[in-house]
């Protein structure tokens, strides 16, 4: 299936990098962007993504647009690509818009279970195969579900968080991911698979942020810093976007840089805390390999074969076996985040801004 599939890929790709020139009407607002290769072969199948919103990660905009906008030119594939702006029902609307017009493969990261699967199932009514990118719908039926192993990013933060504490004991408070997004509860219990044991550290405080909101996160995390009376010497802390708003507050109580706090995404403001020495770790998860995941699998959708899987995922409410394309996630501190640059993850001239500049410098980031 592999060979058949690579084979058909390469044919693709022949054929649309020979018509480059025709037909791409992309466009790269926050509203959407279409693609089309202008080649009616491989125009056989049209793929909608709807990202989930633009405010608790930047990293749907501003990393996985672009990439998987990258992934469906290279594979010579149509594409439509919207953002449901954190709105449960538009995303239901934009579906059924996509699928009226006629996308044969439809790719959903959910704001929530319950509207994914809705969504997911009307889609299968229409003969329309779907794809969960990034989150597991919960109850769903999609054909597969293409992310990082998310346990694993966890993990990485829950290690980070003790490498950067060390052996004294210490007072940790865990910011959590939205309790609507099945993520969240996986990176959650990677970070207590790694944490918990770790007789040295207690958990102060714990609390979701519903729908990875900021700003909500600030004030969650102020309320918890107060409750233990300041005595907060770590944080567990589930995005970049999070360990942003606790180390604002950190910042008001003259704490930043002393109380180690992680993150994920690897954003530019994550990795430019991360020079600044306010910030311990982030996650990198490739979005040019997540993207490339995506496209691979709904070509395969398209073609009516079989994608390459790393194996299953088993879905906690169904139990069904969800098969799975999943990435491996990167641990990044000062050391490597370099890495992320050289990876095409950010650009230098991204990161290096004004005072940051010297900072990349003395890391070796140039
Ligand atoms: C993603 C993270 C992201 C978060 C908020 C999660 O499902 O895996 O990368 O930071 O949602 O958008």
């Amino acid at each position: 299936m592999k060979r058949k599939h690579s084979l058909v890929l390469v044919g693709m790709l022949g054929v649309a990098m020979s018509l480059t020139a025709c037909g791409d009407d992309s466009d790269s607002g926050s509203e959407g962007s279409e693609g089309s290769t202008g080649d009616s072969s491989a125009a056989a199948g049209k793929i909608g993504v709807i990202l989930p919103d633009t405010e608790s990660s930047v990293r749907w905009e501003s990393a996985d647009r672009p990439a998987l906008e990258a992934a469906f030119k290279e594979a010579g594939v149509e594409y439509d690509i919207q953002n449901a702006e954190g709105d449960a029902e538009r995303m239901t609307q934009i579906a059924d818009t996509m699928i009226g017009n006629g996308v044969t493969v439809l790719a959903i990261v959910n704001l929530d279970s319950e509207s994914g699967a809705a969504i997911q199932e009307k889609a299968e009514s229409q003969g329309v195969a779907t794809i969960d990118y990034d989150r597991l719908t919960l109850n769903g039926t999609a054909q597969y579900y293409v992310s990082f192993d998310n346990t694993l990013v966890g993990e990485l933060q829950g290690q980070g968080l003790a490498d950067c504490l060390g052996d004294k004991k210490a007072n940790i408070v865990f910011l959590n991911g939205s309790p609507t997004d099945n993520n969240a509860t996986l990176f959650a219990d990677g970070a207590h698979s790694v944490l918990d044991p770790m007789t040295n550290f207690t958990v102060v405080g714990e609390q979701a942020v519903p729908e990875w909101d900021n700003e909500e996160a600030a004030t969650i995390f102020q309320q918890l810093y107060t409750a233990a009376d300041g005595k907060v010497d770590g944080v567990l802390a589930a995005n970049d976007g999070l360990g942003g708003a606790a180390i604002g507050i950190l910042e008001g109580n003259g704490q930043a840089g002393k109380v180690p706090v992680t993150g994920q995404d690897a954003t530019v403001e994550g990795l430019q805390n991360i020079l600044a020495g306010t910030q311990c770790m982030t996650v990198y998860k490739s979005a040019t390999q997540e993207a490339g995941a995506l496209a691979d699998a709904a070509i395969a959708l398209v073609n009516g074969e079989d994608a390459q899987t790393t194996g299953t995922t088993k879905d906690s409410e169904s139990g069904r076996e969800v098969p799975s394309i999943l990435l491996e996630p990167l641990s990044i501190t000062k050391d490597n985040v370099g890495d992320v640059i050289t990876d095409g993850g950010q650009t230098v001239e991204d990161v290096c801004t004004g005072s940051y500049a010297a900072l990349c410098t003395e890391a070796g980031i140039s």
